[in-house]
């Protein structure tokens, strides 16, 4: 597939990498591609700059956010920091969104007053619906945003069973996003499909508490699981 990962940050680095060497064609979109180029050093959590990362990866075209959803036409991946969220795609535009698949990544984390960051949306909306509803014909499909970057792209990295969630308004939508989501190594019984887009309100309120267990464990290296009973009806 030709792909668009509009983000630079360590889930763009992640994603863009993994679905290179799965032979997809990516196109990895940033704000200003000649800034970006000079950006060679590591931020604080140790994602190197965009920069340095490009030079390693030729095979991943860094373009604009626009250039890489006109270029990547099957699918795009959205891995932008929330707060800037609606800005990336108001610089994309209606007409390249219309239609198309896109996989948020997104968590609308506002830093503004330190860590641990609030939720600048939840409760009774969520990022995944604010762009849903910016965007009506845009295919959105919420999923990896409670996984550490490493892991979404690669769940074997965890032994065992761990979940990932995944929600939107479009069944088709949804299918083609679960087939890429076993590609990367995702067990088809650990993808759960909580139903429509406003199923995006528990998954990024998840995060709060995600950010918590990083501060516990001191590592990002982790998941969720569901166990279920073996009969459902409480009290059976
Ligand atoms: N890091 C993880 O492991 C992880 C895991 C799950 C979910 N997420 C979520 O995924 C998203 C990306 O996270 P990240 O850690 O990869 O990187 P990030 O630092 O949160 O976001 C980096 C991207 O945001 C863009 N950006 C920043 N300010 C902008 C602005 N004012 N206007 C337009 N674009 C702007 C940057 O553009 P430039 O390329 O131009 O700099 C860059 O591409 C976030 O919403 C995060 O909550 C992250």
């Amino acid at each position: 597939m030709k792909i668009a990962v509009v983000g630079t940050g360590a889930v763009g680095q992640v994603m863009s990498k993994r679905l290179s060497e799965l032979g997809h064609r990516v196109f990895m979109g940033t704000r200003n591609v000649e800034q970006s180029r000079k950006r060679k050093e590591s931020d604080a959590w140790g994602t190197p700059g965009i920069g340095s990362w490009i030079e390693d990866h030729p095979n991943i075209d860094l373009v604009t956010f626009k250039e890489a959803a006109e270029k990547g036409e099957d699918l795009l991946i959205f891995g932008i920091s929330g707060m800037a969220a609606l800005d990336a795609l108001d610089q994309i535009g209606k007409d390249l969104l219309r239609d198309k698949i896109m996989i948020d990544i997104s968590n609308p984390l506002d830093f503004s007053k330190g860590f641990p960051p609030s939720l600048s949306l939840c409760n009774t909306e969520s990022l995944g619906e604010k762009i849903q509803n910016s965007y009506p014909d845009l295919k959105v499909v919420k999923t990896l945003n409670s996984i550490s970057s490493p892991i979404m792209a690669n769940p074997k990295l965890i032994e065992g069973d761990h979940v990932v969630f995944l929600c939107g308004n479009d069944l088709n939508a949804k299918a083609k996003v679960s087939t890429l989501l076993q590609s990367l190594g995702w067990k088809q019984d650990n993808i759960i499909d909580l139903g429509d887009i406003t199923n995006a309100r528990g998954t990024e309120m998840l995060l709060p508490l995600w950010i918590r267990l990083m501060g516990k464990y001191q590592s990002p290296m982790f998941n969720i699981n569901v166990v279920k009973a073996p009969v459902l009806s409480p009290g059976a």
